[in-house]
């Protein structure tokens, strides 16, 4: 089976047993602070798993685009070395929402790969959770039994808390999973070393296939675990590892995933793919950051400076990196690979084919900016050897060619190498560890955990595309420590705050009781939590309250949201239908709009746009749900 056949035998088996099949999430999450891309399959339906929102299906299956490049699951420096992790990677999963539990997750998985797609069983082995004294965790005895139905025991393992017991992120839904790793060494290795003593060991050929998470609790701001409303199932599967055992291979880059990538990066470059390890890596380098960085970019973001758009650009440069010394590529490459990338995925993932030329037109730009920053730094890199000839180089400077040219330490250290000189490491990673330090005194914010004010299953209440006020109730409130403030963060059973969203601000107003009032100084949503945001918490939070926001304010803020679709329209009109909304900024004082285009606007453009908005009859503003 090719890849593309893969894929649908998944999606076809969970089909025949009762799952819905729907599409992957975007790649870049936007309304999660504990998250910056989509790093499992689970995350879009985070919020079913917590209880604050119904399920819409009992079951559910897809294959979900992933990017482990932040946070607490970070592959980013295995990329290339290794032969299966992947910055951006397919995970291929199925849900029960508090429908079957271990029983039919067990009996599922071990279904569809030994008789769907037929894995010969004596390679397959399972971990399940070996318990933990900490968490107060004991082993997973229930998942154990259900497995003896389908293997002997010599073949399950128990496995520790960092293997078996899964989280999303240091806080949100997690529980005891059990994986299944599959022993790829051929016969005679085999006989030597029992591949279960392999299991979770690093060996490239004894590698972790699946993972079946039973969702069972949410992780808190203070460590403890606490359950979950109902029990899910949770599971993921690494499409191109699987991909590869069933294409016979013993890398995921020779795949056809992989390969038509590789290959023309090879042809590119003049250099065959698996003739010497350096040259290797880095083609498996720039194949992989070629996926990652184009479904971020067609998924909304863009290279930046800071955030999720400086994690892609890191990305980006590190691929551009790799080609440029190894490949010896001194003109933009990496958007020249797109069109095959776009050929191999658009079936499945029609955004990349839709936004083909924007992302082309990024990767483009910001290769030839950091191509030309990588000849600055080299120029300095020579400046420097030639003004201390013979002597090491100092670890301040080799910070500052890192820190300003973008140049990762072991470029360093290899142009220091060819000189016969060598770099001051120590010195470098002093420097490194205070950058850090600023960045997380930076970044700092604690969450407390949620106070239950009253006991409520439903989720908030919107009712302010009508009422600008309502009577309504403290569901519960936390406070939130960022930057060395205190704030507090209110969730209501019923608001007319509109919460800040698409880069639109959140409402301001009151709540007033009997004898109080508090400001609410913003609204945001955090999940599908609407999240009210005041300095004063009020002193009794069980009573009932007037939610009443800043009438006059959000007028304004509706106009200038109006004013986007006009202005959306209108560029359509003048500049052609591939425009696309980017982004956009709106508030109660001006709009920002960002929009896909080829080219600068010219003037005359600009007018055209101009004159189109302020003739326009719907100018008679007022605020429209969408
Ligand atoms: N959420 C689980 C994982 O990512 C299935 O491994």
């Amino acid at each position: 089976m090719n890849a593309y056949e893969i894929r649908n035998s998944f999606l076809d088996f969970f089909r025949s047993k009762e799952h819905t099949i729907v599409p992957s999430a975007p790649i870049v999450v936007k309304n999660d602070p504990t998250l910056m891309f989509t790093n499992a399959g689970m995350n879009q339906f985070k919020d079913i798993f917590l209880g604050n929102q119904p399920s819409k299906w009992k079951r559910a299956a897809d294959s979900q685009k992933c990017l482990r490049v932040s946070g607490k699951h970070n592959d980013l420096e295995e990329v290339g070395h290794d032969t299966y992790h992947h910055t951006m990677f397919e995970m291929l999963g199925n849900w029960s929402f508090g429908d079957y539990f271990k029983k039919e997750a067990i009996a599922y998985a071990w279904e569809y790969l030994t008789e769907v797609v037929k894995i010969d069983k004596d390679r397959l082995y399972v971990t399940v959770f070996g318990g933990d004294e900490k968490d107060g965790q004991p082993a997973d005895m229930e998942a154990y039994g259900y497995w003896k139905d389908h293997v002997s025991e010599d073949r399950i393992i128990y496995g520790n808390k960092k293997d078996n017991f899964w989280e999303m992120g240091e806080t949100g839904p997690c529980g005891p999973c059990s994986e299944i790793h599959i022993d790829l060494r051929d016969d005679e290795a085999r006989k030597q070393i029992p591949g279960r003593d392999l299991v979770n060991m690093d060996d490239p050929q004894v590698i972790e296939i699946w993972n079946l998470v039973f969702m069972q609790y949410n992780r808190m701001a203070d460590g403890h675990l606490v359950e979950l409303p109902a029990k899910h199932v949770d599971t993921g599967m690494g499409f191109e590892r699987l991909v590869r055992v069933l294409q016979g291979k013993t890398s995921n880059y020779d795949t056809d995933v992989f390969q038509p990538i590789i290959q023309a990066i090879a042809k590119m470059s003049g250099i065959e793919y698996g003739k010497a390890e350096k040259t290797d890596v880095a083609m498996r380098v720039i194949a992989d950051h070629l996926r990652a960085v184009s479904f971020a970019i067609a998924d909304g973001q863009l290279p930046s400076n800071n955030g999720a758009g400086y994690v892609i650009r890191r990305v980006l440069r590190r691929a551009v990196r790799y080609g440029f010394t190894f490949l010896g590529f001194e003109e933009p490459f990496v958007c020249q690979l797109l069109p095959i990338l776009v050929q191999q995925m658009e079936h499945n993932y029609p955004e990349i084919k839709s936004q083909q030329e924007l992302v082309s037109k990024v990767i483009r730009e910001e290769e030839a900016s950091f191509l030309r920053t990588l000849a600055q730094g080299i120029k300095r890199f020579e400046g420097y050897v030639e003004q201390h000839p013979q002597q090491d180089i100092d670890g301040n400077f080799a910070f500052e060619l890192f820190d300003t040219f973008g140049f990762p330490i072991d470029l360093t250290q290899l142009m220091a190498s060819e000189k016969g000189i060598n770099v001051d490491m120590e010195g470098f990673k002093a420097n490194l560890e205070e950058q850090k330090n600023r960045s997380r005194k930076a970044a700092e914010k604690a969450n407390g955990d949620w106070v239950v004010v009253n006991e409520s299953e439903q989720p908030t209440e919107f009712v302010g595309y009508t009422d600008m006020s309502c009577e309504s109730h403290i569901l519960r409130f936390r406070e939130v420590v960022a930057k060395k403030k205190t704030h507090f963060e209110i969730v209501l059973d019923k608001t007319p705050f509109y919460a800040e969203m698409g880069g639109e601000v959140g409402d301001t107003g009151t709540l007033t009781s009997e004898n109080e009032t508090v400001k609410i100084l913003n609204t945001v949503k955090e999940n599908n939590l609407v999240i009210h945001i005041t300095e004063q918490l009020p002193q009794n939070p069980e009573t009932a309250f007037n939610a009443a926001i800043d009438v006059e304010r959000r007028q304004r803020i509706a106009n200038n949201h109006s004013a986007t679709h006009l202005m959306h329209a209108a560029l359509r009109q003048v500049l052609g239908t591939h425009v696309e909304q980017k982004g956009s900024l709106v508030d109660d004082q001006r709009l920002r709009f960002d929009f896909s285009h080829f080219s600068k606007m010219t003037p005359e453009e600009i007018r055209q746009v101009e004159k189109i908005v302020n003739q326009n009859p719907e100018c008679d503003l007022r605020r429209n749900p969408d």
